[in-house]
């Protein structure tokens, strides 16, 4: 009988899964009513020559199934600490949850890139005011009181003198009035005209470049934006010049890109400084020469990254600017 029991408890002790089935099996054995107590209980029944090895046995059984019970609710309260450390455990060399971080827009970026390249060549990056006069923004770069550009339905103006400078060439002037040659300079920002479109915006950036020294040539201009194509748009790209007028450069030139996929595109102008503007800042033309040219910056990231309004630029939209 005692040896049944002890079995049957071992047996169960053993195979409690938890603190709760093994509570159940104490309770069985050991509770108040269980098969351990229900024996101890008996004891009275027994004849008296055998009590005292009945009572020893009982008592043996009782210790031994309290061990073992005891040694089993340490090890299941072992397991359950695993357990709950095991659902806690974190791998933190695991990447974090990435939070959307902004990049730039692309138009800073292309106006980066071009920096980056002139740079690279050896040229300086200057800045000039968004609030010009007219005698920079359009006399000293020998354009006429008559001709178009001025007109103030193309431009704002603030005053009859004063106005938001209708392309960077004004920064030119600026610095050839406050060094001497050589001059290796460019300027990029923010342009402003009377215009709005798909393909204009009221505001827009420009990049000045200006070269002087003796000696400069249109092979020169050529080779410096053959240079510039090539490291923007790729190996492959090639650059033209088309005869063209400007007030302030002659020969004048409109000059193409050439892009595979695309053909002949016109991203900029440019041309050998007139010799009215460098009198006007008192250079003598006689031993000066000198190239320039100015691009548009929007045009080139559209160009870049075939995007065909204007407007979508300046619209904020995350979903457009994060596609770029
Ligand atoms: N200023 C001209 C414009 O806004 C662009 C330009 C053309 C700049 C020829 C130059 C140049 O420096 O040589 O359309």
């Amino acid at each position: 009988m005692i040896e049944e029991i002890m079995k049957e408890a071992e047996e169960k002790i053993k195979r409690a899964k938890n603190l709760d089935e093994l509570n159940h099996v104490r309770v069985e054995f050991l509770g108040k009513k269980g098969k351990i107590s229900m024996l101890m209980k008996r004891i009275k029944e027994i004849p008296s020559e055998e009590r005292r090895k009945y009572g020893k046995a009982v008592n043996e059984l009782k210790n031994n199934v309290e061990d073992l019970i005891r040694e089993k609710l340490e090890t299941l309260k072992n397991l359950e600490k695993l357990r709950m450390y095991e659902s806690m455990w974190v791998d933190v060399s695991l990447p974090g949850a990435k939070r959307k971080t902004g990049h730039e827009h692309p138009v800073m970026r292309i106006w980066r890139e071009m920096e980056e390249i002139f740079v690279s060549m050896g040229y300086e990056v200057v800045e000039g005011p968004e609030i010009e006069d007219t005698w920079h923004n359009f006399d000293a770069l020998n354009t006429p009181e008559w001709h178009p550009a001025r007109d103030e339905h193309d431009s704002f103006y603030f005053s009859d003198t004063s106005l938001l400078r209708t392309h960077t060439s004004p920064v030119q002037i600026r610095i050839m009035l406050s060094r001497k040659p050589p001059i290796a300079i460019i300027s990029p920002g923010k342009v402003y005209r009377r215009d709005y479109d798909a393909t204009h915006l009221p505001v827009f950036h420009q990049l000045e470049g200006l070269y002087v020294d003796k000696r400069v040539t249109v092979g020169h201009l050529k080779f410096t934006l053959g240079e510039f194509a090539r490291r923007m748009f790729g190996e492959g790209s090639r650059v033209r010049l088309r005869p063209s007028f400007f007030p302030f450069t002659e020969p004048s030139f409109e000059v193409d890109v050439y892009l595979k996929g695309y053909g002949w595109l016109e991203i900029l102008g440019a041309g050998m400084v007139d010799p009215e503007v460098f009198k006007n800042v008192g250079y003598d033309p006689e031993e000066w020469t000198g190239f320039a040219f100015g691009m548009g910056v929007d045009r080139v990231a559209m160009l870049k990254y075939g995007i065909t309004d204007i407007r979508e630029l300046v619209k904020n939209d995350a979903r457009f600017l994060s596609s770029y």
